[in-house]
């Protein structure tokens, strides 16, 4: 036991004490004698899952039991062992934060970072050692039931995100699982259907964010999909697993599969799984990693060397997040107001101002005495809803909540306006349910009289975490619960009818859009949500959010659904779009959006100066322009550079975004910008080689507001 108990003090020591490489070698060395002492049947538990969020750990040997938690919103709330009903906990109340869609609107790197922090700090408050987030797949399409969960479909905007989230999650010695690797872009079929996809189209869209949060985010683990990627499943696929993560690019972690997405075990352990998690099968001795492994050693069909190498990743990762040594390990904080300040920060950031005619925005706080509230985004919350992790908060500020805190003096009319409802079905759930469109005479009698006897009639409609869910695809763009009806209702009683739409994924506003003057797009957005949309509102915060993904004028015009290729099925579905996912397609097609990729408006207005170019050097492309706030008010706006290349070798986007910055300008500030490019960013993937190259030749840079509003434009040649 002593000795024991002095190897973890030697891993925990040799940080303080060793040059990098020897470092590394001793602590490698010390975790192989840790292994080294371990029976067969004690490494394979810490295998796999021994309870719904947690694996063994060798408690002879002070190893503890590794403990995850969900995810994207926050951190889900302790549930018991064995089951999913929760634990009843008093002390897992968690911050809301905004859910990814509205990370990814604000563009903004440094509210990334402070969101990985304080989700982290939050996850090591519960004790946990892996929290699974960020949820990283690309957009395919409008319709994906979890696109709420994830940030966008461009790759760049995707990876830039993602690589300080990781950071600064795993700063509080916590892992990031990352998720799920990998390709995984639907829901419907999720756990069998096979995804083909071509090696360009996976090389520069679906993998370049899983490649920098292992490159440059140093993530210590992966969540392997349910799906399967090209005939093998992706808990067992030798190419993605091995070839790539590992060998690839050096990837050092843990595997870890989602949810019951392991089939196999000789397979699973032979081709890159490391530990098996699971939903139903409570008798953990059943699963596929566990006493069929053990068999599986015995008889010689899966060497103990894999076995070991697969406690290794595990052990490497405890001993990075101080799992090893909880003396040094960072004991995190929960429920703080320095973290519902962060699901602010990030949710008033994310707001999206779609349409403003006749600046009837920002309301005037001394000339607005009544308000019509209507909706029931206005009131509803989203923190806890559908299929999949939610979290349990003490805090959740709806639109309501907001403009009540706000103005306590002002006169607030409510009223309903749109009751969820769906069609009688015999799904035995609540989630993703057949919806009813038709509308409620009664409901919208109400808020016509709210709105008439009003100065402003603000409508939250959008969707909710019933309609938007995991394990469900939905079906079409159109709203539900006759919204539109609602809407057209409203604006003819009262002129001064703004929208706001709570929502995690595109749908058809083109209705609302030609009725209001006003138009906003809000998020599932956290704790302080409602605090937020009211300081947009009412101007103290001026929107500076930008669309992460494109909205069609209709389905059909969206690359997947042009395509026919979602979401296929029933055993495969080919992405027959290739590299040409959203603004992408829509660009090189000449299909016109109905809001594009990068989109969103201000109270206050940019001007752009010319772009000048500087000497490449060091593999950098310099840009520069200066960047005026014209108007009257202090505002934020996101620069974004696109590249294209004419004439290439190979087919390309019309465009592709490379860069981006969000600036910060006082009303009537100018700055001067600057920007770097990576020459090696305008790489494509060369099949042949297998490997990236850069074209030399000229390339149009083209600087704008959103990906259809390209301010400026300018050549730079590239000479490789
Ligand atoms: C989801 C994962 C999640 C896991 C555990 C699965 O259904 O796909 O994202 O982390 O459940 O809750």
């Amino acid at each position: 036991m002593i000795r024991n108990f002095l190897i973890l003090i030697g891993l925990a020591m040799t940080y303080a004490c060793t040059t990098p490489n020897s470092e590394e070698n001793k602590s490698e060395s010390n975790i192989d004698e840790l292994i080294g002492q371990m029976t067969l049947e004690e490494k394979v538990h810490m295998l796999h899952g021994s309870g719904k969020f947690n694996s063994d750990g060798v408690e002879r040997l002070g190893i503890p039991d590794l403990k995850s938690a969900d995810g994207p919103l926050g951190v889900r709330e302790e549930i018991q062992n064995d089951s999913w009903a929760p634990a009843g906990w008093t002390n897992d109340f968690a911050t809301f934060f905004p859910a990814g869609g509205g990370l990814s609107s604000t563009w903004n790197l440094e509210l990334a970072e402070k969101y990985g922090v304080a989700i982290g700090e939050e996850a090591r408050a519960r004790d946990k050692d892996v929290l699974l987030a960020p949820a990283v797949n690309l957009i395919r399409s409008p319709l994906g039931g979890r696109n709420f969960e994830y940030f966008t479909e461009d790759p760049f905007l995707n990876k830039k995100l993602t690589v300080p989230y990781v950071l600064g999650l795993q700063d509080q010695d916590m892992a990031a699982c990352v998720k799920h690797y990998a390709i995984n872009n639907q829901e419907t079929l999720r756990g069998s259907i096979d995804v083909q996809a071509d090696e360009r189209t996976i090389r520069e869209m679906y993998l370049p964010v899983f490649e920098a949060a292992v490159k440059e985010g140093k993530a210590y683990s992966m969540m392997s999909a349910y799906n399967r990627f090209r005939g093998e499943y992706l808990s067992e696929n030798d190419y993605m697993l091995n070839t790539i993560l590992r060998d690839e690019w050096g990837f050092k972690g843990f595997v870890m599969s989602d949810w019951g997405a392991v089939h196999s075990t000789v397979e699973s352990a032979q081709y890159g799984l490391d530990i098996e998690m699971g939903t139903e099968l409570d008798d953990y001795d059943e699963w596929y990693f566990s006493e069929a492994l053990i068999e599986a050693v015995n008889n010689g069909e899966v060497s103990e060397s894999v076995i070991d190498d697969k406690v290794k990743n595990i052990l490497y990762v405890m001993k990075e997040i101080n799992a090893l040594d909880t003396a040094q390990r960072k004991e995190g904080s929960i429920n703080t107001p320095e973290h519902l300040q962060v699901a602010y920060d990030v949710a008033a950031e994310s707001i999206i101002l779609l349409k403003n005619e006749g600046y009837i925005l920002p309301l005037k706080a001394d000339v607005v005495n009544s308000i019509a509230v209507i909706g029931d985004n206005a009131k509803r919350k989203h923190a806890n809803q559908g299929f999949g992790a939610g979290v349990k908060t003490k805090t959740e500020v709806t639109p309501y909540d907001g403009l009540v805190a706000k103005f306590p003096s002002k006169t607030i009319n409510y009223a309903q306006g749109y009751a969820e409802k769906y069609l009688p079905n015999d799904l035995n759930r609540s989630w993703g349910l057949p919806i009813d469109y038709s509308a409620d005479p009664e409901l919208i009698k109400e808020a016509v009289a709210a709105a008439k006897k009003s100065d402003v009639a603000i409508v939250f409609a959008g969707s909710n975490r019933l309609v938007e869910t995991e394990a469900e695809d939905r079906k079409g763009l159109k709203l539900p619960f006759a919204q539109e009806e609602l809407i057209k209702a409203v604006k003819a009683a009262n002129p001064n009818t703004i929208v706001v739409m709570v929502a995690g994924a595109p749908y058809d506003v083109s209705g609302i859009h030609a009725t209001v003057d006003a138009l906003i797009w809000s998020w599932f957005n956290g704790s302080r949500a409602g605090d937020a949309l009211a300081d947009v509102l009412f101007g103290d915060v001026n929107p500076s959010g930008k669309l992460p993904v494109t909205f069609p004028k209709k389905l059909e015009d969206s690359p997947a659904h042009a395509t026919n290729s979602f979401p296929g099925g029933p055993d495969v579905v080919s992405y027959e779009e290739g590299i040409l996912i959203g603004y992408r397609w829509f660009d090189t097609k000449n299909v016109e959006p109905f809001y594009p990729f990068g989109f969103g408006l201000s109270y206050t207005n940019f001007a752009y100066g010319e772009v000048s170019v500087g000497e490449v050097s060091n593999g950098m492309i310099k840009l520069s322009l200066d960047v005026t706030n014209t108007g009257e008010s202090d505002g934020k706006e996101i620069v974004q550079v696109y590249f294209s290349k004419e004439g290439s070798d190979v087919e390309r986007a019309a465009k592709e975004l490379k860069a981006f910055t969000k600036v910060d300008l006082k009303a009537g500030e100018s700055k001067t910008v600057t920007i770097e490019v990576p020459v090696q960013e305008l790489a494509y993937y060369d099949v042949a080689a297998s490997d990236w190259k850069v074209e030399s030749g000229e390339y149009k840079v083209l600087v704008g507001a959103s990906s259809r509003d390209i301010r400026e434009e300018t050549l730079v040649s590239i000479n490789e």
